[in-house]
């Protein structure tokens, strides 16, 4: 049924301009998508929300735009080139290629389906008399799939801790898993594979380098960390917010946007003194989350998972995830990554990555608070939330995105009722008039029905339609995408009324208060 879902807003992404794939007309490219003419406003829209109350709401948060090419030992000090590994397994019969980890999380998965496929069995024949909780406590079936379960995942994250890639192969055969095309056990030995891509910088192949294309952005905030600091006078704590494309070479590469090959992070790096990480890392775990939550998606689609196999640079690690056709799933992590990387990159570069503090008169290298969503999966999350098929009165039905009116590509659409009378220069007035505040959209194409639908399914919020009326009292009818309600305004009225509601005004407000009431002392 989830799937169902899913498949159908991967269609309509598609036929509605927000997402395509990649090189189509080729036949596409694995996991590299192109954002169309409503998918990349409302991607410049997410960029806008997240800059702004990042850089702008934050005096003490300032932008940078580094290169996607660095100099390839930053890598090499980040861990990248030794750690940034994903432990691969093939099917010799299927030739095809798996994440072990995946597949042995999916075994894991696969007993909590049979543990409720018991309670749902229980359910039908106890009737309302069911208790859930006594029933969990006491099935004999249900205890001995827990037992496998948790047994399972005890090996697994102790193999995973433990870098053991031929315990997870032994896992796999243990567990009897099967490759999902040829059905076979026939598996080779797991062996890892760094997900780093790499090009060659140079004319010749003597003098060439080899480079990377960055895994991530942060690392181009701790480079120019002290850049920043020195021109910018910034006294710690502070924070570096930049927003650009990351590469990955993903094995796994499935769930349209949610896991792509090139794709985009929002990144801040929040410098602090050491000892004082985990009070910021409290700070920005909640500030991050009532980001999310202001944007009125519903507080239950989101929750926090705390990590536990850390990173080899963090000391602590939640990810805000969120409730997705398949699952609750990540959408930003929030690290505390102590002073990993700027000493690293002291040691290998040889230049002193430190701060003076003129508050306790002392030199360090500060602790590092990192925040890193990815604009792709945010976008998605956004999407999966907001694609609602509506059964309405009269049999009718529609195809709604009730997408958060600050990040929907179009904010107003203007539609004269008829293409005559004066209505279609009328309307034409009134786009003028909002154009430089708001994306606004003229149609006069087929019936207002049509045009409300058509409006609906990319989730713009307010229509106004331009009558015989309006060229005689100057007013119109602002019809409401979620209530399909309408009423009749003035034109004078109608900046008035979307603009709170468009500019994300409301949400900020609500930012700035949660900033008040945990400001950290
Ligand atoms: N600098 C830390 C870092 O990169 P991460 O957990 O690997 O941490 C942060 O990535 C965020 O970037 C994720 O929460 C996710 O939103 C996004 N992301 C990571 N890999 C991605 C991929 N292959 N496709 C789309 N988004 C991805």
């Amino acid at each position: 049924m989830a799937e169902d879902v899913f498949k159908k807003l991967v269609a309509h992404c598609k036929e509605y301009g927000f997402v395509f794939p990649s090189s189509e007309i080729y036949d596409g490219l694995g996991a590299v998508y192109d954002y169309g003419q409503n998918g990349v406003e409302m991607k410049n829209n997410i960029k806008k929300y997240w800059w702004d109350a990042m850089v702008k709401l934050n005096d003490n948060v300032v932008g940078l735009d580094s290169s996607i090419f660095m100099h390839p030992t930053i890598w090499k000090a980040s861990g990248h080139v030794d750690a940034f590994n994903d432990p691969l397994i093939d099917n010799r019969d299927s030739k095809k290629r798996y994440r072990a980890d995946v597949l042995i999380e999916e075994q894991i998965a696969k007993y909590d389906e049979k543990i409720e496929k018991e309670v749902a069995k229980a359910r039908k024949r106890f009737g309302d008399s069911f208790d859930e909780a006594k029933f969990m406590e006491t099935s004999e079936h249900v205890k001995a799939h827990a037992a496998k379960r948790d047994a399972l995942h005890e090996r697994y994250k102790k193999a995973m801790n433990d870098n053991n890639l031929e315990e997870l192969k032994q896992i796999i055969i243990d567990e009897e898993i099967v490759c999902p095309i040829s059905g076979t056990k026939n598996w080779t030995d797991v062996r890892q594979f760094n997900l780093m891509f790499s090009t060659e910088m140079g004319s010749t192949a003597d003098g060439s380098m080899k480079i990377y294309l960055r895994p991530e952005t942060a690392q181009g905030i701790f480079v120019n960390f002290l850049n920043v600091q020195k021109t910018g006078r910034m006294k710690i704590p502070f924070g570096i917010a930049q927003i650009g494309k990351a590469f990955r070479n993903e094995i796994v590469a499935r769930q349209f946007i949610f896991r792509m090959r090139e794709f985009e992070q929002m990144e801040m790096q929040f410098f602090v003194r050491p000892g004082e990480e985990m009070k910021w890392f409290a700070y920005w775990k909640n500030f991050r989350l009532n980001w999310h939550k202001a944007l009125g998606m519903g507080d239950e689609n989101y929750q926090y998972h705390d990590h536990e196999k850390l990173a080899h640079y963090a000391n602590a690690a939640t990810d805000i995830e969120f409730r997705m056709p398949f699952g609750f799933k990540e959408v930003e992590g929030i690290h505390s990554r102590t002073n990993f990387d700027l000493s690293q990159h002291q040691q290998y570069s040889g230049k002193k990555m430190q701060y003076f503090d003129p508050e306790t008169n002392e030199s360090y290298v500060p602790y590092v608070i990192e925040t890193s969503i990815g604009v792709d999966r945010m976008f998605l999350s956004i999407m999966a939330g907001a694609y609602t098929e509506e059964q309405l009165e009269g049999g009718d039905s529609r195809v709604v995105l009730k997408l958060p009116p600050v990040l929907a590509p179009v904010k107003m659409a203007v539609l004269p009722l008829v293409k005559k009378d004066g209505m279609p220069e009328k309307a034409h007035q009134i786009v003028d008039s909002m154009k430089l505040e708001m994306n606004v959209a003229y149609d006069e194409k087929d019936s207002i029905g049509k045009r409300y639908r058509r409006q609906d399914a990319i989730g713009t919020p307010y229509c106004v339609t331009v009558d015989g009326q309006t060229l005689e009292d100057d007013t119109v009818t602002l019809r409401d995408r979620d209530t399909m309600e309408q009423k009749r305004v003035k034109i004078s009225e109608l900046h008035d009324i979307l603009y709170r509601k468009v500019s994300g005004h409301e949400l900020f407000e609500r930012l700035i208060k949660v900033q008040r009431e945990t400001a950290v002392k």
